[in-house]
């Protein structure tokens, strides 16, 4: 019997704590867990561009048939423009449309493995799991660079060049575009700018993450490193997730994008993309990735996109000062003032695997074990709860 030799899988961390928060019965609890916006009603809402978009496309769409194995053009053009700009000419990118972002890591990272299976890719220490998952799944060889100063809650700037230093020619280096999953630090201008110097010197592909775009400082601000990185390196890889920027989790929105060298690269690239995707699923889910079109084409609903991923920013920023404010209060240290200067949804609390289990078992605070808190799980009224037991269990 072969599938009675099928053994089950490591439970993913992150979506087994969601299993076990929707079965806990505690009122009180607090989920801190995966990675998804909430609003201060716990509600990870539809954006009202997207509401409006999916009214329109119900009035307008005439076909559900086949788009195109790599998507929809237009859709790869859009997100090409949202997220590379100007920075590079568009003849030299090839695009896919992925199922999400994740399809996108996956679609990138078999293009390394069928193209350079000896390249070691240097992932940061920490990085999102399903990173590595991915990696060890393929069989790619990866290596950690140190990413995380954890006494400092910044940046391990010296740490960080010097395990790169280590990388040899066509390795690749996967970076987050922004809102560092899970530490929330992400690299300052002149850290993208000596990535881009180290990868074009040393014949290093750049491969770059960008789930989070708005979530930072601004739908342009959170890609300003991005962009001067691709202006300044002969080959990019791109992978762009549409779950948060747009809130379209469950519709499976993605592009995977590769700046290559010149046109004739390009096309092969393409058609290489195109191909994996054939292979993995054949055709990319088109609904999500028309809304995404319809909203970056149509005016009046980019400026409510805008409107309302700037609203959902100022909330996870204003939950970061409240945490920060009153874990001092608490504590009165500023131990965890770094909470408030990092970016996005995510920071590490520094908390060991039994501290977590503590807060969860003690008081019903739901975090991942590696101690990554999703800012966007508290509300005015949990930070004072959430402090309190960070404070307790941490001391
Ligand atoms: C997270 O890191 O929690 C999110 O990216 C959701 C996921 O799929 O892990």
């Amino acid at each position: 019997m072969v599938l009675e030799r099928v053994t089950a899988p490591e439970p993913d961390a992150i979506l087994r704590l969601m299993r076990a928060f929707a079965d806990d019965p505690r009122p009180e609890k607090i989920d801190l867990g995966v990675g998804v916006y909430r609003t201060e009603a716990g509600e990870t809402p539809v954006m009202r561009a997207v509401k409006a978009a999916e009214r329109r496309l119900w009035e307008e769409e005439q076909s559900k048939g086949y788009v195109a194995l790599a998507g929809d053009p237009a859709f790869l053009d859009a997100v090409r423009g949202l997220t590379l700009g100007d920075a590079v000419e568009g003849r030299r990118v090839a695009a896919a449309a992925t199922p999400g972002g994740t399809g996108a890591v996956r679609q990138a990272l078999d293009l390394v493995r069928m193209t350079a299976p000896g390249a070691t890719v240097w992932v940061s220490a920490p990085t999102w799991p399903n990173h590595v998952s991915i990696l060890a799944a393929i069989g790619q060889p990866f290596r950690a660079y140190r990413y995380l100063d954890a006494e400092t809650g910044a940046l391990d700037r010296e740490g960080m060049h010097a395990d790169l230093a280590q990388a040899r020619p066509g390795d690749v280096v996967l970076l987050h575009g922004c809102c560092h999953n899970p530490t929330g630090v992400d690299l300052a201008p002149g850290d993208w700018a000596r990535a881009a110097r180290d990868c074009a010197a040393r014949g290093l592909l750049p491969m770059v993450d960008l789930a989070y775009q708005g979530f930072g400082d601004g739908v342009e601000a959170d890609v300003a490193g991005l962009r001067s990185l691709a202006a300044a390196v002969p080959e990019l890889l791109l992978c762009v997730s549409g779950s948060k920027t747009f809130g379209l989790y469950r519709d499976r929105v993605g592009a995977v994008l590769a700046v290559t060298g010149d046109p004739p690269a390009r096309d092969r690239v393409a058609a290489r993309l195109a191909g994996l995707n054939r292979q993995a699923y054949a055709f990319p889910p088109d609904h999500g990735a028309r809304l995404v079109t319809m909203i970056l084409a149509d005016p009046a609903l980019r400026v409510e996109w805008e409107a309302e991923l700037a609203a959902m920013r100022a909330r996870i920023a204003g939950m970061r000062r409240a945490l920060a404010d009153a874990l001092r209060a608490e504590t009165g240290s500023d131990r965890f003032g770094f909470l408030a200067d990092q970016r996005g949804l995510f920071s590490l609390l520094g908390a060991t695997p039994d501290q977590m289990d503590r807060l969860r078992g003690d008081h019903a605070l739901y975090a991942v074990q590696d101690g990554r808190i999703n800012v966007a799980g508290l509300t005015p009224a949990t930070v004072a709860p959430a402090a309190r037991a960070i404070a307790a269990v941490l001391g």
